[in-house]
């Protein structure tokens, strides 16, 4: 014990004020171009997020493999995005976002269910010095909004029933006529069937505990 009594998870914290003074603006290691407030042992996200089973898990607060290489991937072919209309979906902390607008997208949308992750969004644009457009409610529910012609989505396949919606809501996407580009390390529910290799980078992964790179994969979705 420290002497101060445990603080409970308080819906009543600002995220953005939490974010700012718990977290640190720091570059991140595989795309050091970009700078995201990183948690570290002191962050004590738990008092933003809710005890484990409490709340939604952070994972807005790291960078996952397939954010990384999608990442890496716009910054690296600036083409492959440059004066397009981008959608990051499962936008996390926006790294992918980010990293499209640095790379000449003409707008970039991110769209993220957290509202401790829009937050992080919000504040690692700005320090990015870049602008996002936040969607903030649930896209796969729906029909996709008009207006998209890449859709990025940097590991959003770890889960059965979140897959299936990503995959049908996809599927809708390419249909308007949307590019779909995939950043994944190998998660369990990734739709091989539909996705096809288009570039490969070794990048640390926080669902690894973030140890030495490995490599993941840039896939277009067909
Ligand atoms: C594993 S993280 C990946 C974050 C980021 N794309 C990256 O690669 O670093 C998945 C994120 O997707 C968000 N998410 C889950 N379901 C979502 C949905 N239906 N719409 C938008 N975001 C969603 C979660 O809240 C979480 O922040």
């Amino acid at each position: 014990m420290n002497g101060t009594a445990p603080v409970p998870a308080d819906a009543g914290i600002d995220p953005a004020r939490f974010i700012k003074a718990n977290m640190r603006l720091q570059a991140v290691p595989s795309v050091p171009e970009i700078r995201l407030y990183t948690a570290h042992p002191a962050s004590n996200l738990w008092r933003l997020t809710g005890k484990r089973g409490e709340g939604a898990p952070p994972y807005w607060a790291y960078v996952w493999a397939g954010g990384a290489v999608l990442a890496r991937h716009f910054l690296d072919r600036p083409q492959s995005v440059r004066g397009r209309r981008v959608l990051d979906l499962g936008a996390g902390g926006g790294i992918v976002g980010i990293a499209a607008a640095k790379a000449g997208a003409a707008a970039v949308a991110a769209a993220e269910i957290d509202r401790n992750g829009i937050a992080a969004i919000g504040l690692n644009a700005s320090a990015n010095g870049v602008t996002l457009e936040i969607r903030g409610r649930d896209l796969t529910r729906s029909e996709p909004p008009p207006g998209i012609d890449l859709v990025a989505v940097g590991d959003l396949f770890y889960a059965a029933g979140l897959a299936k919606r990503v995959t049908r809501f996809l599927d809708n996407c390419l249909a308007m006529g949307a590019e779909v580009l995939v950043g994944d390390p190998g998660r369990a529910f990734l739709p091989h069937a539909r996705l096809q290799p288009v570039a490969q980078y070794a990048v640390p992964d926080f669902g690894d505990g973030g140890a030495a790179p490995k490599p993941s994969t840039v896939f277009a979705y067909r």
